[in-house]
C-alpha cells in the first residue's frame, strides 16, 4: 500500500500517565526524582526536565486505575498535523482533532490509535517555559534534563519496526537472530531512539527514558531511595547497556510504571547511519557487565487507553513456544546456575 507523505516527526516529548494517588505520584517525580512543575490543578500535574523548553515531558493524570493514556510527538511545521491526519487515515486508525489549550502548554494536536494500538499523539505549537538549565539551585533528586524516548511492550517487533519504518523513523540497534527481531530502538531525533519495542503482550508501555547529564545523577538517585528507605522503586540496575551504551536505572513509580533514567548515549544523525545488531545470545545486550535481568522487567508494563479512555485488550506474543520456554521476552538471559567456565568460554 503507498501510504500518504508522514508527518515530519521531530522528537518524543510527552507522554500522559494516569496515577491512582496524585499526591503520592508528586512525591515520587517532583520531591524525590526531582521534576520541575510547569503547572498543577487538583487533578493534574505537568512536569518538565530542566533542559526542557516546552511546557512539559509528563503530565499525571489522577484517575481510578492506573495506565497510560497517550504518548505525544513534537512535529515540525502546522500542516504536519494534517499530514498525521491523512497518514493514519491510510492506515485505517481512527483519529481525533484536539483544539489548542485542551492541554495546557500545547496547541491543535492530532491523535490516533495506531496500529499498534497505542493512542499517539502529534502536535507543533507549544508554550515556552521557562529556561531553567542553569538553575542549579532548583536541582534535586536525579537532575532529570528531558525525555529521552518511549518503550513499548508489542506482540510482533517485526509489524512494530515497519510501522515507524513507514513513519520514517531510522533505526539504530536492534537484538535479533536469522529468524526474529526481538527488540529494536528506532529514532527522529539524533540519538538512539525516540522509540523501542520490547516482545510481549501488547500494546502496554515498557516505560518512560528521561535523560540525565552524567552517570553521577543516575547513582545518586539510587543512594537517595536508599537513604528514605524507598530502594523498593529500584528495579533494575543502575548499569551499562550494551544496546545503546547508556549508563541506566529503572525505577518504578507509586502505581507501577516503569520510569528509565538513561545516559551517555550517542550520535546517530549522520545519513546511512550503520545499524549495530546485537545477537540474541549475547549477554552484553541488555547489560553490558552481563548481569541478569529481572523477571519483573520482562513481564511487567502499564495498560495503554484508546482515544476513549478506555483500556486497550492485550495481544498474546506472536512466538512459538520454545522462544517463550527458552529465551524469554528477547531472548537468553544468562542463568546463574550455568558454570562459570561455561559463560568465559562463549
Ligand atoms: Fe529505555
Amino acid at each position: 500500500m503507498e501510504l500518504p507523505v508522514p508527518p515530519d516527526v521531530v522528537r518524543a516529548a510527552y507522554a500522559e500517565l494516569v496515577v491512582t494517588d496524585l499526591a503520592e505520584a508528586r512525591r515520587f517525580y517532583v520531591d524525590l526524582l526531582g521534576f520541575a512543575v510547569s503547572a498543577e490543578s487538583d487533578t493534574a500535574l505537568y512536569l518538565r526536565g530542566y533542559d526542557e523548553l516546552i511546557h512539559h515531558n509528563l503530565i499525571l493524570r489522577a484517575g481510578p486505575e492506573a495506565a497510560a493514556a497517550r504518548l505525544a510527538y513534537r512535529v515540525r511545521t502546522a500542516a504536519d498535523l494534517d499530514r498525521a491526519e491523512a497518514f493514519f487515515a491510510a492506515l485505517g486508525s481512527r483519529t481525533a482533532r484536539v483544539p489548542a489549550g485542551v492541554t495546557p502548554g500545547v496547541g491543535e494536536a492530532v491523535r490516533a490509535e495506531d496500529p499498534l494500538g497505542f493512542t499517539v499523539e502529534f502536535f507543533f505549537e507549544a508554550d515556552w517555559a521557562e529556561r531553567l538549565q542553569q538553575r542549579y539551585d532548583l536541582r534535586r533528586g536525579a537532575e532529570p534534563a528531558r525525555l529521552d524516548h518511549f518503550n513499548i511492550v508489542v506482540s510482533d517487533v517485526r509489524a512494530a519496526y515497519e510501522y515507524y519504518t513507514s513513519l520514517g523513523f531510522g533505526l539504530s540497534e536492534t537484538i535479533e537472530d536469522d529468524q526474529t527481531l526481538y527488540a529494536a530502538w528506532m529514532f527522529r531525533k539524533q540519538t538512539v531512539h525516540d522509540m523501542a519495542f520490547t516482545g510481549g503482550d501488547g500494546p502496554r508501555l515498557h516505560h518512560l527514558g528521561f535523560f540525565t547529564h552524567e552517570s553521577h545523577q543516575v547513582l545518586r538517585i539510587c543512594d537517595i531511595l536508599g537513604s528514605r528507605h524507598a530502594e523498593a522503586h529500584i528495579e533494575r540496575g543502575p548499569g551499562r547497556h550494551g544496546v545503546s551504551n547508556a549508563f541506566y536505572v529503572y525505577l518504578r513509580d507509586p502505581d507501577g510504571h516503569r520510569v528509565e533514567l538513561y545516559t551517555s548515549d550517542y550520535y546517530t544523525g549522520d545519513p546511512g547511519h550503520p545499524v549495530l545488531r546485537w545477537s540474541v545470545r549475547d549477554p552484553r545486550r541488555r547489560d553490558f557487565w552481563g548481569h541478569p535481568v529481572v523477571p519483573s522487567w520482562y513481564s511487567e508494563a502499564s495498560t495503554v487507553l484508546d482515544l476513549d479512555g478506555r483500556p486497550c485488550p492485550l495481544l498474546a506474543r506472536q512466538q512459538t513456544a520454545e522462544q517463550a520456554a527458552e529465551v524469554g521476552a528477547d531472548g537468553y538471559t544468562r542463568l546463574s546456575a550455568e558454570p562459570l567456565d561455561r559463560q568465559l568460554a562463549r
